[in-house]
């Protein structure tokens, strides 16, 4: 594993994208632990994209429990079905927020977080297993590009930590 990520801090967000897919899939490469690739993912959409709060809440039982994040402190239980992550959660599905004030039931671990984006990591048997949590300090920060790329990116992680 390489010990420092290479990417053209100038470079639009796309092109980091592109640039860190390998480094991404090479992170995993013989590592099968959920919670470290998680880690070690969540090191590197923050150090990429300096992401405000970037990090994982984990199902157990009927509640989201912190995981692995990079910012500050956060709320370490989620019920399922409350805010954009006990939402995404409950619906299976991705939930991008361009502006959390306008979220019903939004949970503002932070006041600074004005945007948010959602992706549940599944489990090929057990469905939803946790979802990775982005908050952004930009309102609107995250458009269809950012899903896709990310989304790609936690299938990578299903896969690695899954067999
Ligand atoms: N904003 C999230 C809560 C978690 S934190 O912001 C880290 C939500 O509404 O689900």
């Amino acid at each position: 594993m390489a010990e420092s990520l290479i990417f053209n801090r100038e470079s639009s967000r796309d092109e980091r994208y592109r640039a860190l897919t390998p480094q991404v899939k090479s992170l995993f490469a013989g590592e099968t632990d959920f919670i470290a690739n998680a880690a070690n993912l969540a090191a590197l959409m923050h150090e990429a994209f300096g992401f405000h709060w970037v990090g994982f809440y984990i199902v157990k039982g009927e509640e989201l429990v912190l995981g692995p994040f990079q910012g500050p402190i956060a709320c370490t239980r989620i019920a399922k079905g409350r805010g954009v992550c006990g939402t995404a959660w409950a619906r299976a599905e991705t939930v991008l927020v361009p502006n959390v004030e306008e979220f019903p039931g939004h949970i503002a671990c932070s006041a600074l977080s004005k945007s948010e984006l959602v992706i549940p990591v599944k489990h090929p048997l057990h469905g939803v297993m946790a979802v990775l949590d982005i908050d952004s300090a930009q309102l609107d920060d995250f458009n269809d590009a950012d899903v896709s790329h990310l989304s790609e990116w936690v299938r990578l992680l299903e896969e690695a930590s899954h067999g």
